[in-house]
């Protein structure tokens, strides 16, 4: 029997219309309009892409953008006094530093410099801190994706075995620290795998839902999981183009050999890569709703 789809696309649709009303809401009764201001320094096409999603993204929803566009030859004392300022403009909720920045600037040092209360991205030491111990004001937008897409398909974590595989500290621990806490939407007993895993197929066989975070493509086979798995597949990989000219995408999932054996799968494109943005700008109008309240 073939997999249910599970769309992220649609999940990430009703997400935004929740948010608008939300938008319009603090528009009507506060005068506030939620604001993220973005950097993008060099002239990666692929954080470009991104950089011009989240834009966009922000004009549908009512959002206010802020987006700096600087040369790859921004010095670090540059980008930190553009943080500076951001961190002390109120109209300004949220702070995106796109990442990869260029070799000469130290990425530590500019996500430590965004106020933890404006750090949309979850990325900020206080925020992966206080996600751990499950009192989070900002989760990381991808693998909160991920846990919406379960909350949402009404797909059950509580005392199920969660598989990730992967370690890295924007999706792989994140995933794992969300679905393992004691809250609604996780009580999940969690496994990571990585690259000194042995035997990892003996791990990903036992996963009620497995959660592809590996960066490599369609490195999970039908033959490593079990019947009936939930299969989440976070991996992007551009392998070619389509006869229209597009680009071609796959995940970290085998998917048409996965989805004959697993009981749900998210599909790439239109799985985790539209909930990504769309957290994002839930973080956004969060920052600007905890702004109300003090
Ligand atoms: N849809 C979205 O919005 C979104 C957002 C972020 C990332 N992504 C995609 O998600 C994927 C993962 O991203 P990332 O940033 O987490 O990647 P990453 O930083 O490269 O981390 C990959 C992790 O997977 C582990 N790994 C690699 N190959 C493995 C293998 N064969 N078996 C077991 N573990 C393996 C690595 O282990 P070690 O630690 O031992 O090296 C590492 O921990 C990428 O394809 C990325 O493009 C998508």
């Amino acid at each position: 029997m073939s997999a249910r789809i599970l769309s992220g696309k649609d999940i990430a649709k009703e997400i935004r219309k929740e948010l608008k009303e939300e938008i319009a809401e603090l528009k009507d009764k506060h005068d506030v309009v939620p604001g993220l201001a973005v950097a993008l320094v060099g002239e990666d096409p692929a954080s470009q892409v991104y950089v011009g999603a989240k834009v966009k993204t922000c004009e549908k929803l009512g959002v206010n953008s802020i987006e700096e566009r600087l040369p790859a030859d921004t010095s670090e004392a540059d980008l930190l006094a553009l943080i500076d300022e951001w961190n002390e403009d109120p109209k300004v909720h949220g702070i995106l530093v796109q990442l990869p920045l260029p070799k000469h600037i130290d990425e530590q040092k500019v996500l430590l410099a965004i106020r933890p209360d404006k750090d949309v991205d979850g990325f900020h030491p206080m925020n992966v801190g206080k996600m751990l111990i499950g009192e989070p004001d900002f989760l990381p937008c991808t693998p909160h994706g991920c846990q919406q897409i379960l909350m949402r398909s009404g797909i059950e974590t509580e005392g199920k075995h969660v598989v990730v595989v992967g370690r890295s500290n924007i999706v792989g621990k994140p995933v794992a620290a969300i679905l393992v806490q004691k809250a609604k939407g996780a009580n999940a007993t969690v496994t990571i795998c990585h690259t000194r895993t042995k035997d990892m197929a003996s791990f990903t066989r036992q996963a009620d839902i497995l959660i592809a975070a590996a960066g490599v493509p369609k490195v999970i086979k039908a033959d490593m999981i079990k019947e009936g798995c939930v299969v989440i597949d976070v991996g992007v990989h551009r392998i070619g183009k389509t006869e229209s000219g597009k680009d071609k995408l796959c995940g970290d999932v085998d998917f048409d050999d996965v989805k004959e054996k697993a009981s749900a799968i998210t599909p790439v494109p239109g799985g985790v890569g539209p909930m990504t943005i769309t957290m994002l700008m839930m973080n956004t109008v969060r920052s600007a709703k905890m702004r109300l309240d003090k």
